[in-house]
């Protein structure tokens, strides 16, 4: 039910769904429509529009988008934000790919609140728009999201926080920090709300407590998700809050950010705390096997883009593609159909064989 309540769900979203869907596509004039059947040219373009390279993840995803449409029979144009100004410049990039006739715009979006107008210019030009990774938000023109399950990440990340502290030491009361994404993305508070849903019991009974007492998301967000944000923020925490205290954890939403946490805490000279993470990026899970870093997750690039890619080909054939979930993702607009993977939770425990099939990660662990 909590998980139901944080995404902000509507009420008998599936039945509306289902109706909608079908009469969004009967009528001939849906998107991607070519005029004669459903789906489109199998040899179409198809634009991929991702965010600053923000983490390993989108670096991978770009390199995976390209050889995999290339593969499928498609033309491709990948685009990356840059890094400074980058809501302009990924808005410019989904028009220039609206403007080039792609029929499919596959978007992992900086900001979730700031596309509404590309997307329904894709719309309108006969474009679908799958949101990948990334929710974006008000929009009806969105047509599909796949993802890794959020709040799943988030809950695991909460679990594995209370583990890893519980290992090192049988009882609490244990002293943490919070640290989430950028407020602009939408998985931020996805993440912090599946992590909360574990977290919060135990701070209601007292087994958990905030050190700093910064328990809000806009005082735990980390702008941009840059890494030197949360290296400043945890500076600025050891000293307000433990020149005596002992810190025990740190909840941290990814593994860029887990290692700024680290730098900062052994800057400092302190012994490093449990500090979760998320991403499997090579440093991390490095970190992971020497015993620094306590967790990573799994969301394994290579799946995500595979689904995603899946998802188009469905779409050109004229089919529809195969969702999993109607009901936790709505953008304020509508609930958009999802297709969400499951992640694993990673720690120096499974890391060899969470990586097995992995052949960048499994040299790491061995
Ligand atoms: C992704 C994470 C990533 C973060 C920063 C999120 O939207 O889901 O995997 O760590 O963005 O790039």
């Amino acid at each position: 039910m909590r998980k139901f309540l944080a995404r902000g769900v509507a009420v008998g979203a599936i039945a509306l769904l289902a109706l909608t869907a079908c009469s969004e596509r009967s009528d001939g004039d849906g998107a991607g429509s070519t005029g004669s059947e459903k789906g489109f040219a199998a040899n179409s373009l198809i634009g991929v529009a991702l965010p600053a390279k923000t983490s390993e993840n989108w670096v991978l995803a770009g390199d995976l988008f390209t050889n995999g449409l290339k593969e499928a029979g498609f033309q491709s144009n990948v685009q990356y934000a840059a890094a400074t100004s980058t809501v302009a410049d990924q808005q410019a990039q989904i028009s220039a790919m609206v403007t080039k006739g792609a029929k499919v715009i596959v978007i992992g979006a900086t900001d979730a609140a700031q596309l509404t107008t590309q997307v329904e210019a894709a719309k309108q030009a006969g474009a679908y728009v799958i949101a990948y990774d990334r929710l974006i938000k008000n929009t009806k023109d969105l047509d599909y999201y796949v993802a890794y399950d959020n709040f799943k990440v988030g809950q695991l990340q909460g679990e594995a926080l209370l583990k890893g502290m519980k290992a090192k030491k049988a009882s609490g009361p244990y002293t943490i920090e919070l640290f989430s994404g950028s407020s602009d993305d939408n998985n931020s508070a996805v993440f912090f709300d599946g992590a909360m849903d574990v977290l919060k019991p135990e701070i209601d009974k007292g087994t958990v407590v905030i050190g700093s007492g910064q328990k809000d998301i806009k005082q735990t967000a980390t702008d941009g998700w840059k890494a030197e944000n949360a290296q400043r923020r945890m500076d600025s925490l050891l000293t307000s809050t433990y020149s005596s205290k002992t810190l025990d954890g740190v909840l941290s939403p990814n593994d860029t950010l887990a290692r700024a946490i680290i730098t900062s805490v052994k800057g400092a000279g302190k012994a490093v705390p449990v500090v979760t993470g998320q991403d499997s990026e090579v440093e991390s899970v490095k970190s992971i096997v020497a015993g620094e870093q306590y967790s990573t997750i799994n969301k394994d690039t290579r799946n995500l883009v595979k689904e995603t890619i899946g998802m188009i080909k469905e779409l050109q054939a004229g089919n529809e593609p195969k969702v999993n979930d109607t009901e936790s993702y709505n953008n304020g607009s509508k609930v958009v159909p999802s297709y969400l993977l499951e992640p694993v939770i990673v720690t120096k425990a499974n890391v060899v064989e969470a990586y097995a099939n992995d052949p960048k990660l499994a040299p790491l662990t061995k």
